[in-house]
């Protein structure tokens, strides 16, 4: 098996690209921060269906953690990403070191309004704008015709879909559905934090999201259902941050069943915060 191209500076990685591009290939691009698992690796499939030549990103972005959260200790398992990646065919893997990002002296922010206000930000003040800053650094360096981002992140998908935007950086921005765990857990890096009992209690997460959802989407009222959701994982043992049905482009409060409505969560467990959102529009099959 031929493993991907690894590349560690933005010169190197656009060379590649640019050759594909001569060569007459799209290019996709999937930013990811590695510790690589199901939900990551179907939005490389995805990629693949968008394009020629796949390109991965793997970069722990220290501007989107807190000095109080987990960078230090977010999983890092670069060998295991570089096989999966290969068993994928990915053509090219950008490993920068940090300051091939951030060089010394780095003074800019990409700060964004509308979806970015609330929920995570509620939180998490210094994410947004850490994400948007290497979202941003990462399309302008691999310059991919299309870049995947996973829904279960909605708001980040929201924030980077309105930066790209705003900015006229020509790039498609395309979303890729959630993937879970047999007991409709989403897929996360994270996860990996969890012992096996919060392992189990994490489920109530997925279950609570899924019976709002029904609930509001039959009609019941959207306050009640999220205050006995709150208070349904409240009881499980979640600190919970938010529960909230909002709109699902612009993320402003909604309050009643609409199929343009999303219900997002984000509670902590323990030290692990779990974040999950569904849809009320009807789904082909599954989860929503
Ligand atoms: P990371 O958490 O590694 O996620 C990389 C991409 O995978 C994101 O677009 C995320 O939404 C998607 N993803 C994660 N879990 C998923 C799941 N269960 N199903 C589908 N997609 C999933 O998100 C980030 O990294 C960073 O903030 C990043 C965008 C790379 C900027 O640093």
């Amino acid at each position: 098996m031929i493993g991907p191209k690894v590349y560690e500076t933005v010169a190197d990685m656009r060379q590649a690209v640019d050759a594909a591009r001569a060569a007459g290939e799209r290019v996709a691009l999937v930013p990811t921060m590695g510790a690589l698992h199901e939900g990551h690796l179907s939005l490389v499939r995805a990629a693949r269906e968008h394009a020629g030549h796949v390109i991965v990103s793997i970069f722990v972005n220290p501007t989107q953690f807190a000095p109080t959260e987990d960078f230090d200790a977010y999983p890092r398992d670069s060998e295991a990403d570089l096989k999966l990646l290969a068993g994928l065919g990915v053509e090219g893997v950008f490993m920068p070191p940090a300051t091939e990002i951030y060089p010394p002296g780095f003074a800019t922010v990409v700060s964004v309004g509308g979806p970015a206000e609330g929920l995570e930000s509620a939180t998490r003040p210094h994410f947004f704008g850490g994400v948007a800053t290497v979202v941003t650094k990462l399309l302008l360096a691999a310059l991919p015709d299309v870049a995947i981002f996973g829904e279960k992140d909605y708001q980040q998908l929201c924030v980077i879909r309105r930066f790209v935007r705003d900015l006229d950086i020509p790039v498609e921005i395309l979303g890729g559905p959630t993937v879970r765990e047999e007991d409709g857990l989403a897929m996360s890096s994270r996860n990996r934090y969890l012992g096996t009992e919060a392992r189990r209690t994490a489920a109530l997460v997925p279950q609570v999201l899924n019976e709002a959802i029904e609930r509001i989407d039959a009609g019941e009222e959207a306050s009640t259902v999220l205050a006995e959701g709150t208070a349904r994982l409240t009881q499980g043992g979640f600190a919970v941050d938010y529960l909230e049905l909002r709109d699902a482009e612009t993320l402003a409060p909604v309050d009643a069943q609409s199929a343009r409505a999303r219900v997002l969560v984000a509670a902590k467990l323990g030290q692990t915060r779990l974040i999950d959102n569904m849809s009320l529009a009807r789904p082909a099959n599954g989860w929503r």
